[in-house]
């Protein structure tokens, strides 16, 4: 188990019923609030009433900031920067998903940063400097899935030049994330399978990793791994059952909170592949991740064939009858491609009517600014064009 360092400050208000509780919360950041949105499930699903209701109660002046996307804009980003500076404001409101929540983030150490800086050019490109302080944010969550509520991440994409992008800092992770499942009620089935994609796929990251000894992190993570197979059709199928909702719900956030990668390091170059996926094509991150991750494996498995043989008998219960690791590898492979499909996620680049014209590009995108990409094994661009030749 290599030496670790565990912080994670964001208080979490779980259960029915919590939203109401946003107000007291949000006070304790000062007086006014920049309440960043989406495209408007909130105000069809109540959320935004009970949201406005809670602070209003609590005195709180609010700035509103809709319009957030998925796969979140720059230059939405900048807009809220401006907005931040003029209005003064001491909390941002991330009401709604790891868009909106990513968007927040940005705005947060963006509104900070010094005359000659740029959040996008010195920070999501370049990473030329650390975030040195960022404004608080909280969330109110309403979909299970980046586990952004509680990480140090935040994904921005500039759609002028099609590079989505990430930054990471303990000064980003949310002040609090209030998660009621209830609010998931309202989620498409295809936006459920997306989040249970995108928290399956976060375990995953953390799982293939090349440190040996290291078995809590593995227990850990295949226990969530179990929950997320085992209830995310059940949330598809009842989409409003609260305990299945409750669930995913809570996976998502221990998927990402980095509490499942202490003592290891892991992989996360399926999640840059994806990364030029959607940022080329605007398909959700859950969607993408169902097709790089087998295309991954396939790659790569036999770089530590005895972990992915783990994987097969822990996590997706092949039988060790076969006598040959490869078959055993292939099984849990087929496995996970057929949990995929149950969601209806597309497994194949042509599931998603994409085709092999940008493959290259993509492979070299994903290494600007970069020397390598993943841990389990470090790729360059012509392994990144092999694996998604291997998705096509
Ligand atoms: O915009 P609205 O109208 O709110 O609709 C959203 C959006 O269309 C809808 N939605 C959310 N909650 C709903 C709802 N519809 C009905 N009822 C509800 N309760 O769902 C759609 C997707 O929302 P989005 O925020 O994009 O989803 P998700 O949470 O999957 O976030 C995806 C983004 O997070 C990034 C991804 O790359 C992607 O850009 N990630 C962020 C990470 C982080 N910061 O740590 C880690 C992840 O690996 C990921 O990369
Ligand atoms: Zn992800």
């Amino acid at each position: 188990m290599l030496n670790f360092n565990y912080y994670n400050p964001t208080r979490v208000v779980f259960g029915t019923k919590t939203i109401g509780k946003v107000g007291s919360l949000a006070k304790l950041y000062g007086k006014k609030i920049l309440l960043h949105y989406g495209g408007g499930s909130i105000k069809q699903n109540g959320v935004y009433e009970q949201v406005c209701n809670s602070l209003k109660e609590a005195n709180l002046q609010i700035i509103e900031l809709p319009g957030v996307v998925p796969n979140p804009h720059l230059s939405l980003v900048r807009e809220g920067i401006e907005l931040c500076k003029k209005e003064q404001i001491d909390l941002i409101l991330a009401v709604g998903g790891g868009s909106v929540i990513d968007s927040a983030k940005a705005i947060a150490f963006g509104a900070l940063l010094r005359s000659d800086e740029d959040v996008w050019d010195d920070y999501y490109m370049k990473q030329e400097y650390v975030v040195r302080e960022a404004m608080p944010v909280g969330v109110v969550l309403t979909i299970p899935a980046a586990g952004s509520e509680s990480s140090s991440g935040s994904v921005i994409t500039d759609w002028e030049k099609n590079l989505k992008r990430d930054v990471g800092s303990e000064l980003l992770i949310p002040k609090f994330a209030i998660m009621d499942p209830e609010t998931n009620y309202t989620l498409p089935a295809y936006q459920t399978a997306c989040g249970a994609s995108d928290i399956l796929a976060h375990l995953m990251e953390r799982y293939f990793t090349l440190e040996k000894y290291n078995d809590l992190s593995d227990r850990l993570l295949e226990s969530a791994m179990r929950n997320v197979i085992a209830y995310g059709p059940l949330a598809l199928k009842h989409p409003k059952e609260y305990r299945y909702r409750a669930e995913l719900m809570w996976t998502g956030t221990i998927a990402h909170n980095n509490l499942l990668d202490r003592g290891r390091v892991g992989d996360w170059a399926s999640h840059d592949i994806e990364h030029e996926i959607s940022g080329i094509y605007d398909i959700a991150h859950g969607a993408g991740l169902s097709i790089v991750f087998p295309a991954w494996m396939k790659y790569v498995y036999h770089t530590n064939i005895d972990r992915f043989v783990q994987f097969a008998i822990r996590v997706w219960d092949v039988s060790l009858s076969f006598d040959d690791k490869d078959d055993i590898v292939k099984v849990a492979i087929e496995r996970l491609e057929d949990f995929y499909r149950s969601l209806d996620l597309p497994v194949r680049l042509s599931d998603a009517n994409i085709g092999s014209e940008n493959i290259r590009k993509m492979a070299e995108s994903a290494m600007i600014g970069r020397t390598s990409l993943g841990n389990f094994q470090k790729l360059d661009a012509d392994a990144i064009e092999k694996i998604l030749k291997l998705a096509l």
